[in-house]
């Protein structure tokens, strides 16, 4: 089994018309490589742009891989707020810009359109409204290879997440996975876990550090991480902070696929053996 995996594309075809055209011959790229499965970590597109995730569809769709088995796709936040202004006053439009977003977009309804978008990626159920966690379970390694998916994209709040760009995996979505049964699910099988925000950024060292890292990073991580190793993570897929790393904490292998704006960026390549054993590295196509 090869997973293909790639992260914060940021499409925005009203600024740079031709990031469409980079993520269909990405797409290419990655199919004639014989990737089994394509995982999207989220920050499709950069500002909110339901237009631009259509057209994303569509270029899954016209590839044929706008299904469950070949694609897993979730939300970044710039997929539910899109970006915030650091230009300018900083402090001002940050604040601005999130409550317009707050009031006019809706963020459950932008989260509802996301999923709505890539429906065929995420449930076959057409009438389900609420999505994630979800759990996929698909061909390989020893016993199958269970994909587990979350969203991480925090709600918009003055004190809390101002810049919307802070995650948090809902402590709902920790204790739905968490149930016995679906911990039986996964026993025995490899498992992938999908979020969209960093478990580590890096350690700030000044202040200007420490107030991006803040503005970043995923709240109560430590939780995200107890969950991880009751599922018996092997792997733990994500992007957001836009660099190319993997690194292990406590048992379980991170990778960040970095940002993958081009056809010719590197991405997240790991194939899984039928023994369990994997391999994975940062790649050009
Ligand atoms: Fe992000």
């Amino acid at each position: 089994m090869k997973i293909a995996h790639i992260s914060d594309i940021h499409i925005d075809t009203p600024a740079r018309p031709g990031s469409i055209w980079e993520f269909d011959r990405l797409i290419k790229r990655i199919l004639e490589h014989n990737y089994d499965h394509l995982v999207i970590t989220g920050d499709v597109v950069d500002v909110a742009n339901t237009d631009d995730l259509r057209k994303v569809r569509e270029v899954l769709k016209q590839n044929g891989i706008l299904n469950w088995e070949q694609t897993t796709i979730i939300p970044g936040n710039h997929d539910i707020f899109g970006k915030y202004d650091t230009k300018g006053n900083k402090a001002l439009s940050v604040i601005a810009t999130a409550m317009q977003q707050r009031v006019a977009l809706a963020a459950a309804q932008k989260l509802h359109a996301f999923c709505d978008i890539f429906r065929e990626t995420i449930t076959e159920d057409a009438e389900l409204a609420g999505y994630f966690p979800f759990v996929k379970v698909l061909g390989g390694g020893k016993a199958g290879i269970a994909m587990v998916s979350f969203n991480s994209v925090l709600e918009w709040s003055l004190r809390l997440n101002p810049t919307g760009a802070r995650g948090y995996v809902h402590a709902s979505e920790r204790q739905a996975i968490e149930q016995p049964e679906v911990l039986e699910v996964l026993q025995g099988k490899f498992v992938v876990a999908l979020c969209h925000h960093a478990y580590k950024i890096y350690e700030p060292q000044t202040p200007v550090d420490r107030a991006f890292v803040w503005a970043m990073e995923l709240l109560e991580k430590d939780a995200y991480l107890a969950t991880l190793k009751k599922m018996n993570t092997k792997i733990a897929l994500h992007g957001h902070f836009h660099r190319a790393e993997e690194y292990d904490v406590q048992g379980v292998h991170f990778i960040n696929s970095g940002s993958v704006r081009r056809s010719t960026a590197i991405i997240n390549s790991i194939e899984i053996f039928p023994d369990d054993t994997y391999t994975n590295a940062f790649i050009q196509l």
